[in-house]
């Protein structure tokens, strides 16, 4: 039997690559990755590993997480060193956690190699620090793609609104008109900054800075579209100062 790792590909700038994580690329047998994960990043898998597309993008589920799990305890049946590569960190809305204790409970050695979460290096790369002394001193991260039901409560948006300075959203772009409408009714005003960052760390990043109470609208005119971060608070204030120093993307 050899050994499932489950590595954090970060946002897609390759120098947000964790060394260990890069380490593994290179001498990886098989690599299964997501959709999200950079070319830039995929470059960096040894010719000769066998790489599987197990992309899954909303709407397009090209492996099922059951067949994606039996794929992965086929592999490390047959070889060493198995890399399921994800985006950002495995553990940080990327079902590493449920596909971890799958391996675990069929017999298979599994270790979780962590990645830069979008949540941070997106709105980073666009001069917004989630805390700031004047402007925010804690932060949520929640999401914003709703999978209510057997395994999971849905979003209590009214607590969200209230529990911290800075909230950070992942997946909610397609959700927003409600998200916002959720934050206003909860008490929010519609004057809070927000700001969505898309391709966040990678040459294409683009963002759209706004109000809650017009960031819909602004949405609709412009197309602005997912993979995006979405970031709310005082702090998103900072992004016209330090937006000009945002680092190159490799
Ligand atoms: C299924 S979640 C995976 C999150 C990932 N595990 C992480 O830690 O970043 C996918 C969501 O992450 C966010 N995301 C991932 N990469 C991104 C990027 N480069 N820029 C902006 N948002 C990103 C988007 O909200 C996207 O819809």
């Amino acid at each position: 039997m050899g050994k499932v790792y489950l590595v954090g590909a970060g946002p897609g700038d390759p120098g947000l690559m964790t060394l260990k994580g890069k380490g593994l690329l290179e001498c990886a047998d098989v690599v299964v990755y997501d959709a999200l994960v950079s070319p830039a990043i995929l470059a960096m898998i040894a010719p000769q590993a066998e790489k599987i597309n197990a992309g899954k993008r909303r709407g397009r589920h090209s492996m099922m997480q059951e067949e994606t799990t039996q794929l992965l305890i086929a592999k490390a049946q047959e070889h060493a060193i198995v890399v399921r590569l994800k985006g950002g960190d495995p553990f940080v809305f990327g079902r590493g956690g449920e596909e971890m204790e799958e391996l675990v409970n069929a017999g298979v050695a599994v270790e979780v190699v962590p990645g830069i979460t979008s949540g941070i290096a997106a709105p980073a790369y666009a001069g917004i620090p989630l805390t700031h002394r004047l402007y925010g001193s804690s932060v949520t991260f929640v999401t914003g793609h709703e999978a209510a039901g057997k395994y999971r409560p849905s979003v209590n948006w009214q607590a969200i609104a209230h529990g911290s300075e800075t909230i950070v959203i992942y997946m909610g772009i397609h959700n927003l008109a409600y998200i916002v409408e959720q934050l206003a009714l909860a008490g929010l005003s519609k004057q809070t900054p927000i700001a969505l960052v898309r391709w966040g760390t990678r040459p294409e990043q683009e963002e759209l800075i706004g109000e809650l109470g017009t960031i819909v609208e602004q949405v609709e005119k412009t197309g602005f579209g997912a993979p995006a971060i979405v970031v709310i608070g005082a702090v998103v204030n900072m992004h016209k100062k330090l937006s000009g120093c945002r680092p190159l993307s490799g």
